[in-house]
């Protein structure tokens, strides 16, 4: 007899089995839409405007970002890890801010179209094609989206 109800158990579907129990199906599936969602967290992070898995947006109007106002300006935003420069009036450029020598990523400086690294004086033009990780960074107004 035992043996009979374990096979049944076995090989009978789930309703069946959980309306033994006395729990329905239907509930047991509205515990799980009650749960947050990936989907959920995704807009969180997008209202705030900040990061996403691969992508960086970015408020010009932020205090934080004045010195890309200018030609020339520019910024190691380092919560990102990236090196941001201001390269005409509608154009931003967006680097990776690891060196590529042996990977330092706060002794950089700027001058005359090169990023320079102090760790070990190496310098790397300010071109996608410089040696720096170069990244996509589109500008719309004050609003600046960076895609690694
Ligand atoms: S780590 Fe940057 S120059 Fe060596």
């Amino acid at each position: 007899m035992i043996n009979k109800r374990r096979k049944f158990l076995k090989t009978a579907c789930a309703p069946v089995v959980f309306s033994m129990f006395g729990v329905s199906l239907i509930e047991a599936c509205s515990k799980e839409d009650d749960s947050p969602t990936v989907n959920n967290l995704n807009n969180q992070d997008n209202t705030s405007g900040s990061n996403s898995n691969n992508s960086v947006t970015i408020n010009l109007e932020d205090s934080n970002f004045s010195s890309l106002n200018n030609v020339g300006g520019w910024i190691n935003y380092s919560a990102e890890n990236m090196l941001l420069l201001r390269i005409t009036s509608t154009e931003i450029r967006a680097f990776s801010n690891v060196c590529p020598h042996q990977g330092s990523q706060n002794r950089w400086s700027y001058s005359n179209s090169k990023f320079s690294c102090a760790q070990h004086n190496r310098s790397f033009e300010d071109s996608c094609s410089g040696g720096l990780t170069c990244y996509t960074a589109t500008l719309q107004g004050s609003t600046l989206t960076v895609t690694r």
